[in-house]
């Protein structure tokens, strides 16, 4: 069990954030905001972080699977499943990406709020640095998460994935194209100084 630092509401779902993990920003709450979870999805939330994408997805979902590389994150969401009564349709483990799940485990909807800011590499050797950055270009974790997530999508499955102006949108609907999927951008937001944040919905189409 870790002491809390802060609790943050989002409507009436509560989050108890602890050190170590990522405190829902801008970015979350653009992003729950903007859920749309069918009766019946199977759902992965990678990047948890403190659960609030995950505990908020259960509230409708067959089942969510938290997932996050930070153990301290997961542990959080775990918490956080818990204090808002979702824990029964949750589970959680400690991934770098998809990379722990077996072939052929498929998901409705991957959502993914991801670290996506351009960085120098100094910035991932803390876990809150891994949070938000993305390395040189902003990209490597997104390059890096697009391949694995089309595997691991169901016909018709979805990925909703956060992303900012600064780390080239295009480029991302490009290559989920280039997987056969359709996109559209579901929600943007802009932030001061020329920034914006992007929520893009990408679909399989089989
Ligand atoms: C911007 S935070 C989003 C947290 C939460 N989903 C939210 O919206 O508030 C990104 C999360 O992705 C996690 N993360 C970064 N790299 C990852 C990786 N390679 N595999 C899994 N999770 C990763 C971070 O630890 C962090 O919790």
């Amino acid at each position: 069990m870790c002491l809390p630092i802060k609790r943050v509401w989002f409507q009436d779902t509560k989050f108890d954030i602890i050190d170590e993990v990522f405190e829902p920003s801008e970015d979350s709450f653009l992003f729950a905001e903007n859920l749309d979870i069918h009766n019946g999805d199977e759902v992965l939330d990678l990047g948890t972080g403190c659960g609030i994408l995950g505990v908020l997805a259960a509230q409708t979902a067959k089942s969510v699977l938290s997932v996050d590389i930070n153990p301290y994150a997961v542990n959080c969401a775990k918490q956080n499943a818990v204090l808002n009564n979702v824990q029964y349709n949750m589970a959680f483990l400690r991934s770098d990406l998809l990379t722990a799940l077996n072939t052929g485990v498929l998901f409705d909807l991957i959502l993914f709020n991801a670290p996506y800011l351009p960085s120098e590499i100094c910035e991932i050797e803390t876990w809150i640095g891994r949070a938000w950055a993305g390395g040189f270009t902003g990209r490597d974790v997104i390059d890096r998460f697009i391949p694995q997530a089309v595997t691991h999508l169901k016909p018709f499955g979805r990925v909703l994935l956060l992303q900012s102006s600064l780390t080239d949108l295009n480029l991302t609907l490009q290559k989920f194209h280039e997987y056969g999927l359709s996109t559209v951008v579901k929600a943007e937001r802009k932030l001061p100084f020329f920034e914006s944040i992007h929520l893009i919905e990408a679909q399989s189409v089989p």
